[in-house]
């Protein structure tokens, strides 16, 4: 049985009161569910000061130390209480041209801190409208299966770039297709692990969609973006999910 994972993606939200909402509140971690916080890097030592948990950068240097100014290292991210780190979201890759070849210099660094890697994948409209979701799928995967850099830490969050911010979540039969299909990419190389990797959904989930894409046999769990900024709104996806 897979764990699930309800992880909360702030982007460039947030703020100090907002920590202390979410401190506050009594998130159910438990056998079944954990959840993740990706938080702005400001805030991450104030959230775990106060003991919210688990937490994850949203985005990581591709170098380890030194002069680089303006990024944060794998390192940084420990020290600040991270278990976790996204890397290749839709809007690093859209707005910084972030690609594949950046995105396992990353990984590489997030897994020499022991960080585990929630990696993000999706196809745009236009290979939406295309027909080409599969081929999108497996060019964003093949390189980082390709540089080892699979192992059973690793989580995959499929985020279809039209349903991101838009309010049109992806229905769950369309999203199961996708998760298939990367679990299908993943097994060729990593036939024992794949079944056991966690592929969450993301794009405009909420508490009254979440429990009928929850329930596709391959989706296990999500990335929220908007309804993660408000306790009650992502406290309603976790209930939905159990
Ligand atoms: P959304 O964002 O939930 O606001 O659509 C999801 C994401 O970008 O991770």
């Amino acid at each position: 049985m897979r764990k699930l994972i309800a992880a909360a993606n702030w982007k460039m939200n947030g703020d100090v009161a907002l920590v202390d909402a979410f401190a506050a509140q009594n998130w159910p971690q438990n056998e079944r569910i954990e959840t993740v916080f990706g938080l702005p890097a400001t805030l991450l030592s104030t959230a775990q000061a106060q003991g919210l948990a688990q937490l994850a950068g949203q985005d990581v240097s591709a170098h380890e130390s030194g002069a680089h100014t303006g990024e944060i290292s794998a390192a940084m991210l420990k020290a600040a209480g991270c278990t976790y780190a996204i890397i290749g979201h839709s809007e690093r890759r859209s707005d910084h041209g972030e690609d594949e070849a950046l995105l396992i210099e990353k990984w590489q660094q997030l897994k020499a801190q022991g960080l585990a890697v929630i990696y993000c994948i999706g196809e745009s409209l236009a290979a939406h409208d295309a027909g080409e979701t599969a081929e999108t799928l497996r060019a964003q995967l093949q390189p980082i299966i390709e540089a080892g850099l699979i192992d059973e830490q690793t989580v995959i969050a499929y985020e279809p770039v039209w349903a991101i911010g838009t309010g049109k979540a992806a229905t769950p039969e369309y999203a199961q297709n996708a998760h298939a299909e990367i679990r299908q990419i993943l097994a060729e190389k990593h036939a024992r692990i794949a079944p056991s990797l966690r592929i969450l959904y993301g794009g405009s989930v909420k508490a009254d969609n979440a429990s009928g894409l929850i329930a596709a046999q391959d989706i296990d769990g999500f990335l929220v973006g908007g309804a993660s900024l408000d306790v009650r709104s992502f406290l309603g996806i976790i209930e939905a999910m159990t």
